[in-house]
């Protein structure tokens, strides 16, 4: 069987904003991510998935889209799109963009136009509706980010829905004529030479055609946010949804080995549906389920295993451990334990997702009340998403290398050690580790395509095994800060290939492994570190 390169690569998310600066605003641009793909060759990463460049006002800093055929001016223009992806190529990196089906900014000339009066050729284009009796919005549906889902339009006497912001009026994809347009922007793009695509909120696209109120939420406590006080039941994950996708993916076919990945926060068995009917709808729903798993050895076990069984014949799995919405991997589960997260990630079956800064444990970084940006922060401090959007550390020099001016977001206090510089000559930093995992899983088709099967667990160890018989790769977790001694139910004499911490290198280990407080161990069977097997390792010191 031959792999897609989607199936056998590791996806970089950036965070365009906070990468490189290159021109010297404290913002990160195109060129600037241009400048720094060498970094990303040697990292071992395959493709590059970009958050929103698009022209925008940036009330949501870019997932509010004012022109979906163009670049913002701070991010550069198509001609640096183009240089960028051109320099990827050359690499062998692909570039995957963001796709923003569900809203467009006000500012997009098509919902300037939908608002200007209720005859307007755009008024269908968004969804509109009359006020309730009482003069209040249509039903009780609430917005992603705080407060109804609907917004009075005054000019024209109709409300109109937003499941985010109201400066993102969600488009109506009832409309053949809205799904024939934003057809043919993954058109525009595909012919520029992007690989695919990462659909935003691809689930809540449809709505419920008669609006029904959505049921109240039995589980939402007081002092959770106010989105989870109903359940969603009906401004979301509808049916129809499924059709928007296959439509979507029937345009990726018109071009050859592209992506369609998409963002899916839903229990794993309504998750697996976007895989779609013969499998023709998303390649990739991205599992989030990393992101909210309790982080305890049974915990993961069992959503691996739920994952693993869940998904449909032929469906190829994808883990995702930090994005720009959540907070980062090494602040939910610690410093010590991010490593152990690196490790999982990068050694389970199926497409992982690394985000930009996790491969230097990047935690929680505290943004001053006065350099709040994002709107959800604005809000609600607790709520905000900047935390996990800081520059990228690249040196110690005073910005870290991102910019020659302060940054839009602060730095994390500990950037003058914790940056590429700085930890790429420290063979036990979590870049290294990071790095050594990510050359590894290149080579190694027990990690690329190999299955997963569990080999034991209990309350502080989780190992599993990837491959084929003895062509195989052994993993053992230890989640908890104290050593642990793990007996091989496998058996045989492995060695050790990775040790989190950074050393252990070949050690040969017996039936019982000792593990040290919130080591993980990825060990290579006898045969599989022999030459002639495809795994064998190759040290990412010397290549
Ligand atoms: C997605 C994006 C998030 C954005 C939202 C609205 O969830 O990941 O950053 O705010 O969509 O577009």
């Amino acid at each position: 069987m031959s792999y897609s390169w989607w199936r056998v690569g590791t996806i970089y998310q950036i965070y365009p904003r906070s990468f490189q600066d290159s021109n010297g605003d404290g913002v990160g641009d195109l060129d600037g991510v241009r400048g720094r793909l060498d970094y990303l060759v040697w990292l071992g990463v395959d493709a590059i998935w970009i958050s929103p460049i698009y022209p925008s006002p940036m009330h949501d800093f870019g997932y509010d889209v004012a022109d979906y055929r163009d670049v913002d001016p701070i991010f550069g223009s198509l001609e640096s799109f183009d240089r960028l992806v051109g320099a990827a190529h050359a690499r062998q990196i692909k570039v995957i963009l963001d796709f923003v089906p569900n809203h467009t900014s006000i500012m997009h000339p098509w919902f300037i136009d939908s608002r200007r009066s209720r005859s307007s050729e755009k008024r269908d284009w968004y969804i509109w509706r009359d006020a309730a009796a009482d003069g209040g919005p249509p039903n009780n549906w609430l917005s992603n980010f705080g407060g109804s889902a609907w917004a009075w339009d005054e000019a024209t006497g109709q409300y109109y829905h937003h499941a985010f912001l109201a400066e993102q009026p969600d488009l109506n994809w009832r409309n053949p004529d809205v799904r024939a347009a934003m057809h043919d922007v993954l058109r525009f793009w595909s012919r520029r030479g992007v690989d695919g695509f990462r659909v935003d909120v691809v689930s809540d696209v449809i709505k419920d055609a008669a609006f029904r109120d959505n049921p109240l939420n039995p589980a939402w406590t007081p002092g959770e946010p106010e989105i989870r006080r109903l359940s969603p039941t009906y401004s979301t994950d509808r049916p129809e949804a499924h059709d928007v996708v296959a439509g979507f993916r029937r345009v990726i076919e018109e071009f050859d080995n592209r992506v369609l990945i998409g963002e899916i926060y839903l229990p794993i068995e309504r998750l697996v549906a976007y895989y779609g009917e013969n499998l023709l709808g998303l390649h990739l729903p991205f599992n989030f389920h990393l992101l909210s798993v309790a982080w305890t050895a049974p915990d993961v076990a069992a959503l691996i295993e739920t994952y693993e069984s869940a998904l449909p014949e032929g469906g190829w799995p994808n883990w995702v451990l930090s994005n720009h919405d959540r907070p980062r991997a090494a602040a939910r589960v610690g410093q010590e334990q991010a490593r152990v997260a690196a490790m999982l990630l990068l050694t389970l079956r199926g497409t992982p997702t690394l985000y930009y800064g996790d491969e230097l444990g990047v935690g929680h970084v505290e943004i001053p009340p006065d350099r709040i940006q994002d709107p959800c922060g604005k809000r609600d401090p607790g709520l905000g998403r900047d935390p996990s959007r800081t520059p990228m550390q690249w040196d110690a020099s005073p910005f870290a290398g991102f910019s020659t001016h302060a940054p839009w977001l602060p730095l994390t206090p500990d950037y003058e050690t914790r940056n590429v510089e700085v930890m790429r000559h420290d063979a036990t930093s979590i870049l290294s580790l990071v790095r050594s995992l990510l050359h590894y899983r290149r080579r190694s088709a027990a990690l690329k395509e190999g299955e997963w099967s569990l080999l034991s667990q209990d309350s502080s160890i989780l190992a599993y095994k990837r491959g084929w018989g003895e062509y195989s790769i052994i993993v053992v977790l230890n989640f908890s800060g104290l050593p642990r001694i793990w007996s091989n139910p496998a058996g045989g004499e492995p060695r050790i290939a990775i040790s989190t911490h950074g050393d252990r290198r070949a050690e040969a280990v017996g039936t019982t492994v000792p593990l040290r407080a919130n080591e993980g161990l990825m060990m290579e069977t006898a045969r599989a570190s022999n030459d002639v097997t495809p795994n064998k390792p190759t040290d990412p010191a010397s290549s």
